[in-house]
């Protein structure tokens, strides 16, 4: 009911014009495709080669946070003290654990309400951007079949600073040519709330991030959304 309530005023908002937006910006791992249980299992088995204590409340940790600073925080369940050559070798072991995981991956993934939402905004002229902490964007956008379907995409490849930093949103923004009070961001993690609030933007927070006390919209996720249906819905409110 919440869910509904804060999609209908979103769109209302949207097609009142109160709320001037202009581009729907979105995470990647947990909103387009849900890839978490891939990243656990990855990094259990490094963590399980070293003797590190790892589990699926720590795996929630890692949300939206970059590959080095989420091995940083399985490394903090270690005594042993890792070099950075170390450190970056494992990281390395890691991604290409993953990476054959996410081999597995196709549009099947794709996150329900996902391409109806992606195919209700473009029709509303409304821009859509990826924005991601994740450095294989593309590999896992090629892998669902969504490659060419962004009008921008910033990530993991492209920022310096990853979330709740505002970089990567800021940088999603330029390329799609908007203000970021333009922009909402469609987010799963508290840094990604973080990073979106920070980018002076609009924070819609989906599943776990529908907890966060700074998301402006709250849904348990995005299946079933119907834009036209909601318009309508709309339209005898108003
Ligand atoms: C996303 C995921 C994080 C992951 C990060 C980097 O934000 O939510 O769990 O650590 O991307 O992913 P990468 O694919 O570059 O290792
Ligand atoms: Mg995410």
């Amino acid at each position: 009911m919440c869910r509904d309530w804060w999609l209908h005023r979103l769109l209302f908002d949207i097609r009142m014009g109160t709320m001037k937006i202009s581009a729907v910006i979105f995470d990647l791992d947990g909103v387009i495709v849900s890839t978490d249980e891939y990243h656990y299992q990855a990094w259990k088995q490094i963590s399980d080669q070293e003797n590190i204590y790892f589990d699926r409340a720590i795996n929630e940790r890692l949300r939206g946070v970059s590959r080095m600073e989420s091995l940083d925080i399985i490394l903090s369940h270690s005594d042993k003290v890792y070099s950075e050559s170390e450190k970056y070798l494992l990281a390395q072991r890691k991604n290409d654990i993953y990476c054959e995981l996410l081999n597995k991956l196709s549009a099947n993934d794709i996150l329900p309400g996902i391409i109806n939402l992606l195919i209700s905004l473009k029709a509303r002229d409304i821009k859509i951007a990826i924005g991601s902490s994740s450095k294989n964007t593309p590999f896992i956008l090629d892998q669902i079949g969504l490659a060419t379907n962004f009008d921008a995409i910033a990530d993991g490849n492209s920022i310096k600073n990853s979330m709740p930093d505002s970089e990567v949103f800021l940088l999603a923004a330029e390329f799609l040519g908007v203000q970021p009070e333009e922009c909402v961001v469609i987010e799963d993690a508290q840094a990604g709330i973080d990073a979106a609030k920070a980018a002076g933007m609009k924070a819609v927070g989906i599943g776990s991030a529908a907890k966060c006390f700074n998301a402006d919209m709250k849904l348990n996720d995005i299946s079933n959304l119907d834009i036209d249906h909601l318009l309508e819905v709309n339209e005898i409110r108003s």
